[in-house]
C-alpha cells in the first residue's frame, strides 16, 4: 500500500504538493518532528498533539475528527447539583465506596425505566467514568475462576479497554463482527465460548468506533450463549439510547434499547455520564450488576480477596483498592441528572441528537467524494447516524489514509488499534466538527478526491 502511495505521489506529486489546503512542507516537517514511526498507527492522543503542532505552524484549522469528546456544554442540572453539594460541605468527607444512596436509587430507576430491567439499588455502583468501571470489572471478573483467564471483545472496540487488559496482565481474544452479523454470530461466538477459557465478553452498543448497533436477535444470541457457557457479558452503554433511528427517550415507555440483560441472568452494564450528559470532564459513570451476579459466590476470588461474594468483592475489594470511592460532588451531579431524566424533566436524547444530524451530512460528503462506509449495516439494515462512522478510500489502508488526510486538514484515527480486521478503515468522530466547518470539509474532500482518484 505504501508503494501505491509513493507511485501516486510520483505521478502527481507537484499537484499534490502545491494543491493541498495545509502547506505540504509543514505537514511533512511536523510528522518528522513527531518521531512517530507511523502516523496512521499513532494513538488518539499522539495524533492530537501532532495536529496541534501543524495547526500552530500553518495557522490553519483542521476539521478535527480524531477524538471522541463531547462537543456540547455540560448539563446545567449537574453543575448546579455539584456546586450545591460542595457548598453543603461534602468535600472533606470520604464518600461511601458503594456510592451515595440518592445516586444508587436513580441508577436503579434509570435502568428500569429505559431498559425495563429490575436491579436492586445495592447492585448499582458509581465509578470514576466508565473507563474505571471497566477496569474494576476486568480486575474482578478475571479472578472469579482460575480456568477462565481470557476476556473476549466483540470488536471493533474502544482501544483503552484493550490497553487495560495489557496493563492488568489479563489475556484477550476478539471477534471482529464485520462478517458475523445476525445468525452468523452464533457459530463463531459459540466456538470461542465453548473453549472454556473466557470469563467475560465486552462490546459497546452503539459501537465505538463503527456505530453499528446489535439487533435484538444478536443480543439474544449473545445472552443465551453467555448463559450456556457461564460467561458474563459486559454491555458498555457509553452511548446509551443514542441509536436515533428509534425513539427511546420516553421514561417507562416502549420501545427500549435492546439489551443483553433480557437474555441471561448474570450480566453487567456500564453507563457513562460523559456523552449522554456531556459530563466527560467530571469523570462519572456507573456499573450495574445483575442481582443474580451480585449475590453469587466464586470460591476462586478468595485467592485475592477476603470474600468469595462477587458484589462484595467488586465494591470492598476492587473499587476500594482502585480509588476508595468516587468524587463525592460528582455523584450528586450524576444523581440529579439521572433523576431529571427519570422524572421526564430532561430529555438528553433531544440534546445529543445533533450528532446524528451532523453525521448524516458528513457521511454524504464523504460518499460523494469517492469514500465508502466500512461498517455499513446492522444485519441488513443501514447503520444509524451518530457520534462516529467509519470510511475507506479505494487503494489506501486506513493508516495511509490518516496520514494523507493531514495534508487536507482533516484528522481521524485508523481502525487498526480497535480490533478491526478492516485494514482499509478510518474512524471519524463528528462531535467537534462545527456546522460552520461543513462547507470547508466538503471543499477539502473534493480536492482530496481530485488529487487521489485513479
Ligand atoms: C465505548 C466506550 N466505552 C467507554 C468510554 C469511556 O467513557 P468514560 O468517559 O465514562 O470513561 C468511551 C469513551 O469514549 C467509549 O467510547
Amino acid at each position: 500500500m505504501k508503494d501505491v502511495l509513493e507511485n501516486t505521489l510520483l505521478e502527481t506529486s507537484s499537484d499534490i504538493r502545491i494543491n493541498t489546503p495545509i502547506d505540504y512542507n509543514i505537514v511533512k516537517q511536523k510528522i518528522a518532528e513527531s518521531k512517530l514511526p507511523c502516523v496512521g498507527k499513532a494513538s488518539i492522543r499522539e495524533i492530537r498533539s501532532l495536529i496541534n503542532a501543524i495547526e500552530k505552524a500553518s495557522g490553519k484549522k483542521f476539521i478535527r475528527m480524531e477524538m471522541g469528546v463531547p462537543g456540547l456544554p455540560a448539563s446545567e442540572i449537574g453543575i448546579n447539583a455539584e456546586i450545591e453539594a460542595l457548598k453543603k460541605g461534602i468535600a472533606n468527607l470520604y464518600p461511601e465506596i458503594e456510592g451515595i444512596p440518592e445516586l444508587k436509587r436513580e441508577i436503579s430507576r434509570f435502568v428500569k425505566l429505559f431498559l425495563d430491567i429490575d436491579v436492586q439499588e445495592k447492585s448499582c455502583i458509581p465509578c470514576t467514568g466508565s473507563t474505571s468501571g471497566s477496569f474494576v470489572t476486568f480486575l474482578t471478573l478475571a479472578r472469579t475462576n482460575k480456568e477462565k483467564d481470557t476476556v473476549l471483545f466483540l470488536d471493533p472496540g474502544f482501544p483503552v479497554h484493550k490497553m487495560q487488559l495489557r496493563v492488568l496482565g489479563i489475556k484477550q481474544d476478539n471477534i471482529d463482527v464485520y462478517k458475523f452479523r445476525g445468525e452468523k454470530l452464533l457459530e463463531v461466538l459459540e466456538e470461542k465460548l465453548k473453549a472454556g477459557n473466557i470469563s467475560c465478553l465486552l462490546y459497546s452498543n452503539p459501537n465505538n468506533p463503527s456505530w453499528i448497533c446489535f439487533t435484538e436477535k444478536e443480543l439474544k444470541i449473545i445472552g443465551e450463549l453467555c448463559q450456556k457457557y457461564d460467561v458474563i457479558p459486559i454491555e458498555d452503554l457509553a452511548y446509551f439510547n443514542m441509536d436515533f433511528r428509534k425513539d427511546y427517550s420516553k421514561p417507562g415507555k416502549e420501545p427500549h434499547q435492546p439489551s443483553v440483560s433480557k437474555y441471561c441472568k448474570n450480566y453487567m452494564i456500564l453507563v457513562s455520564g460523559s456523552k449522554i450528559f456531556s459530563y466527560a470532564g467530571q469523570r462519572i459513570g456507573c456499573i450495574v450488576i445483575s442481582d443474580s451476579l451480585f449475590n453469587r459466590d466464586y470460591p476462586d476470588l478468595t485467592r485475592f480477596y477476603s470474600s468469595s461474594n462477587f458484589g462484595h468483592t467488586m465494591i470492598y475489594g476492587s473499587a476500594y483498592t482502585v480509588s476508595a470511592g468516587v468524587t463525592h460532588s460528582t455523584q450528586y451531579a450524576f444523581a440529579a441528572l439521572l433523576k431529571a431524566v427519570n422524572d421526564g424533566e430532561l430529555d438528553f436524547i433531544k440534546e445529543v441528537k445533533v450528532y446524528g444530524e451532523r453525521a448524516k451530512k458528513m457521511k454524504k460528503m464523504f460518499l460523494e467524494n469517492g469514500f465508502r462506509i466500512v461498517y455499513d449495516h446492522d444485519d441488513g439494515d443501514p447503520i444509524a447516524d451518530g457520534f462516529y462512522f467509519t470510511v475507506a478510500y479505494e487503494g489506501y489502508t486506513g493508516e495511509d489514509l490518516v496520514e494523507q488526510l493531514l495534508y487536507y486538514g482533516i484528522s481521524a484515527i485508523s481502525l487498526s488499534n480497535t480490533g478491526s480486521l478492516r485494514k482499509e478503515g478510518i474512524r471519524a468522530c463528528v462531535s467537534l466538527v462545527m456546522d460552520s466547518q461543513l462547507p470547508e470539509l466538503e471543499e477539502r474532500l473534493k480536492l482530496f478526491h481530485e488529487n487521489h482518484k485513479n
